[in-house]
């Protein structure tokens, strides 16, 4: 979308004309009308761009792709409003220039899609939002982000304690778009002040709840678990049509339908578990029926290969990103295929000894390639580095290339993509010849007889989602209690500091006792800020003006 005025595009609306303007919908009405989707990519900040949109749908048959509702990262309000290319660089509903439909929200294939902001203005909200109405099917208000730079910038889950503001974002949103806003909150410390917040959210006028069931102290090392019985609290507290969808604990495929039972939430949305594994909504192919790329070995052992996947996404990339055709390749290799193309050597483009490649400053790239500056682009590397995490700690030489890409190298992502399927080939060659026994010693140890497992241990987890290294597969976290108490994690300086910043004005709690409380609490981080600044926040909304405005 080449550099529309934010006021041109705020009043007139730009993009193609609906033909007939849509009746706008609210809360399960609406939520029926986009085909009450049960699987939700999350918003992430630079991963939940486009491409990688496409490739979590990728998973299921084209008829069934609707299935999968997707938010955009969240975008800063202001500077989308502002900055042409803020904008520009994250959002590319339209070809430059024109009114052609392109990627972001492209209805061809990019929907349903929500549109994320952050912000503490309702100007500005409303501003951006009209911006991106015509390419959505709703707009969500990002009341979660824990980071420091929410904090700093005065967003996310540190509006938590404004619910006065909370309400005017959304409830501005609400009367003035002509699409549903929605919005995606953290749980507070007690349940009382949890369904106080949600009713608020809900009376301004979202037509859809996400709650992703940690508190704002739960990040990091100290991320822990979410709380899905909070989320049920929630579901069995407000009124039974509220459209809700559960954030939090989704490592595997199983998890969902868990989830969906335990929470009685509508969808469940995954972030940490999808960007690990895209395919993680759809349900594993049938067994007798699996394509080249989902490999089942021994005792359970399945799942997406990491060449498969690879492939899709670049695959997307070149199609719908470039615009080009995708380079011809031999189908995904098998054992019993051909293997005399394992002696190839593969060059990385760009990486030989004598490439030379200066080092360029971003505005130097932004004068000269503009193009390789947007989201779809510069989400490849870390993208990458995710779904190859288990693989690149073993093959240096995967990891290595990958790590010397630039932006924008489609020729050094394919040649990579090369030496990711011989790899791959390779693993499967051994571990067929070994009849299943090269990747026993990577396995976790199983628990020995007798022995019992600490309920509160990741263990048990690490071995449920363990998959050799050619298969896509989560990233377990260990829980905080464990972490901090075998030491395998320290407080840094820097956090001890940031915990000491957060304390309560007044509260000048020492660190050290914090410390100690946080271990002693399942090692999750004690409420940092007064839980009551939040609650009485909450009363006053909610006990005062809030039902003068609770018609909008
Ligand atoms: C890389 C990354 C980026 C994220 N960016 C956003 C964001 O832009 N907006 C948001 O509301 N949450 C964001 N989150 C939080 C997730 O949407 C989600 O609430 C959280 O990770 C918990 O879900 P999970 O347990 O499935 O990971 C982000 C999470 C990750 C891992």
């Amino acid at each position: 979308m080449a550099s529309i005025s934010p006021d041109t595009a705020a009043s007139v609306g730009v993009g193609p004309a609906p033909a007939v303007k849509k009746p706008k919908l609210h809360g399960r009405a609406f939520y029926e009308s986009i085909g009450s989707p049960k699987y939700i990519v999350a918003p992430m900040v630079d991963q939940s761009e486009f491409a990688w949109r496409m490739l979590s749908r990728s998973f299921f048959p084209e008829s069934e792709r609707s299935k999968i509702l997707a938010y955009s990262p969240m975008f800063h309000a202001r500077m989308f409003r502002e900055s042409d290319v803020y904008r520009d660089e994250h959002f590319q509903p339209t070809r430059p220039g024109s009114d052609v439909p392109w990627l972001d929200g492209n209805p061809a294939f990019d929907r349903p899609f929500f549109v994320q902001f952050c912000a503490n203005d309702p100007d500005h909200l409303l501003a951006a939002a009209k911006i991106v109405q015509p390419y959505c099917d709703a707009v969500d208000l990002n009341l979660g982000c824990p980071q420091n730079i929410a904090k700093k910038g005065r967003y996310g889950s540190f509006l938590q304690e404004d619910q006065e503001l909370i309400f005017k974002l959304i409830n501005t949103l609400h009367e003035n778009l002509d699409i549903p806003v929605t919005a995606k909150i953290r749980i507070l410390d007690t349940k009382e002040a949890t369904l106080k917040y949600a009713q608020n959210v809900l009376r301004a006028g979202a037509s859809i709840l996400t709650v992703h069931g940690r508190r704002r102290e739960q990040k990091g090392h100290l991320t822990g678990l979410a709380d899905w019985e909070m989320i049920r609290y929630l579901r069995d507290n407000l009124p039974p049509d509220t459209v809700i969808f559960a954030n939090g604990n989704i490592l595997q495929h199983e998890d969902i339908q868990k989830c969906l039972e335990v929470t009685g939430a509508d969808g469940v949305m995954s972030a940490e578990g999808n960007l690990s594994n895209p395919g993680i909504f759809a349900p594993p192919p049938p067994i007798g029926q699996e394509p080249r790329g989902y490999w089942r070995g021994k005792n359970g052992l399945e799942g997406w290969r990491v060449d498969e996947v690879y492939r899709r996404y670049l695959d997307i990339i070149y199609e719908h990103v470039r615009g080009v055709e995708p380079p011809k390749r031999r189908p995904l290799f098998v054992p019993g295929d051909d293997t005399e193309w394992l002696k190839e050597e593969i060059i990385i483009p760009g990486q030989g000894p004598n490439d030379v490649r200066p080092n360029k400053k971003r505005n130097d790239v932004r004068r000269e390639n503009p193009e390789i500056l947007t989201a779809n682009y510069v989400g490849m590397q870390p993208h990458l580095f995710h779904l190859l995490r288990h693989m690149v700690s073993r093959h240096h030489d995967v990891r290595d290339a990958l790590a010397k890409t630039r932006l924008g190298e489609l020729d050094a992502y394919e040649a990579i993509c090369r030496l990711v399927e011989k790899k791959v080939a390779e693993g499967l060659l051994e571990y067929e010849r070994t009849d299943g026994k090269s990747i026993e010693q990577d396995m976790p140890a199983a628990l020995a007889e007798g022995e019992s497992e600490d309920d509160e241990s990741s263990a048990q987890t690490v071995r449920e989602c363990w998959r050799p290294w050619w298969v896509v597969q989560p990233i377990v976290r260990p829980l905080p209690k464990e972490a901090l108490a075998k030491g395998s994690i320290q407080l840094s300086k820097k956090e001890k500091k940031r915990l000491a910043a957060e304390m309560a004005d007044g509260e000048k709690e020492d660190v050290e006792k914090t410390i100690k409380k946080l271990k002693e609490e399942n090692g999750v981080a004690a409420p940092a800020l007064a839980t009551t600044a939040v609650t009485e926040a909450l009363d006053e909304q909610t006990n005062g003006q809030s039902s003068a405005v609770a018609s909008g």
